[in-house]
């Protein structure tokens, strides 16, 4: 009986430490909703793929920072977004100021300025897309089901991060911090000299800067690629 007792205690014990040790807190910024559900392919979310595009694009050194807030716009979270931009959230593309910057054809006055390269056509749709959808702060878990840290090739993986995350300020003719990430060879050079994966694990100013921290699974991604010697694949 004693030997029953001792056995089923330390086996409740044991499954205790093993659901502590497996029970992980989902990293959730205080205004940020948490990524709970699955992407769903025909919904765009502002935290996932909104967001990454106004940090790259606008929020880089004497732009829409919170230190700078050039025309007292700040674009690096929804809630800057909501109250620095007249009527940032509306769908009408001519109210819509965050819209009309971007749109505009006069590259006096479009955004991001020249010698920046306008949004592309997809970047451009995202945001039309995600107005039409109701403009919500909403977030998806892309690991939702697993991360496979293996899924690591250059083409899938590595340069459309890169495209949406970082070229934005790692481009033209000044680009941030002296680093220019607009190609493979120049992807490479970071990934190699060790760089890459430093700048996106450091604990403070981590890259993308005043964006979200990558998640686990995307840095173990990248730090498969960079051991597999960066490979154009
Ligand atoms: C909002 C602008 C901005 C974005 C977005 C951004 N960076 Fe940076 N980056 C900077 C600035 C500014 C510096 C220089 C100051 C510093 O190192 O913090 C820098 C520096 C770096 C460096 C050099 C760090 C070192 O140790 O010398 C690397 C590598 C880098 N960024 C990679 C990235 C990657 C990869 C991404 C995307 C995941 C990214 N950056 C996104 C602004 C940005």
């Amino acid at each position: 009986m004693n030997r029953f007792i001792w056995s089923a205690g330390s086996g409740i014990v044991l499954c205790g430490l093993l659901l502590m040790s497996c029970k992980h807190d989902p990293y959730v910024n205080p205004e940020n909703p948490p990524m709970t559900g699955l992407c769903d392919p025909d919904s765009v979310y502002f935290q996932n793929q909104v967001l990454p595009i106004l940090v790259s694009n606008c929020t880089e050194s004497g732009c829409h920072n919170p230190q700078d807030h050039e025309e007292d716009v700040v674009l690096d979270s929804y809630q800057s977004l909501v109250t620095t931009v007249e009527n940032g959230t509306l769908n009408d593309l001519h109210e819509n100021k965050l819209m009309r910057a971007i749109l505009d054809s006069d590259p006096d006055d479009r955004m991001p300025p020249p010698p920046n390269a306008p949004l592309t056509s997809d970047q451009i749709n995202i945001l039309k897309q995600w107005l039409s959808q109701g403009a919500q702060n909403n977030a998806c878990d892309e690991n939702f089901g697993g991360c496979d840290p293996a899924d690591a090739k250059y083409g899938s993986f590595i340069q459309p991060l890169v495209q949406t995350r970082c070229v934005g300020c790692h481009s033209g003719n000044n680009p941030q911090g002296g680093i220019k990430l607009t190609n493979y060879s120049e992807i490479k050079t970071v990934a190699l000299n060790g760089k890459l994966f430093s700048s996106v694990t450091r604990s403070s100013n981590w890259m993308p800067l005043g964006g979200a921290k990558l998640d686990d699974c995307n840095i173990q991604r990248i730090q498969t690629w960079v051991q597999a010697g960066a490979p154009e694949n």
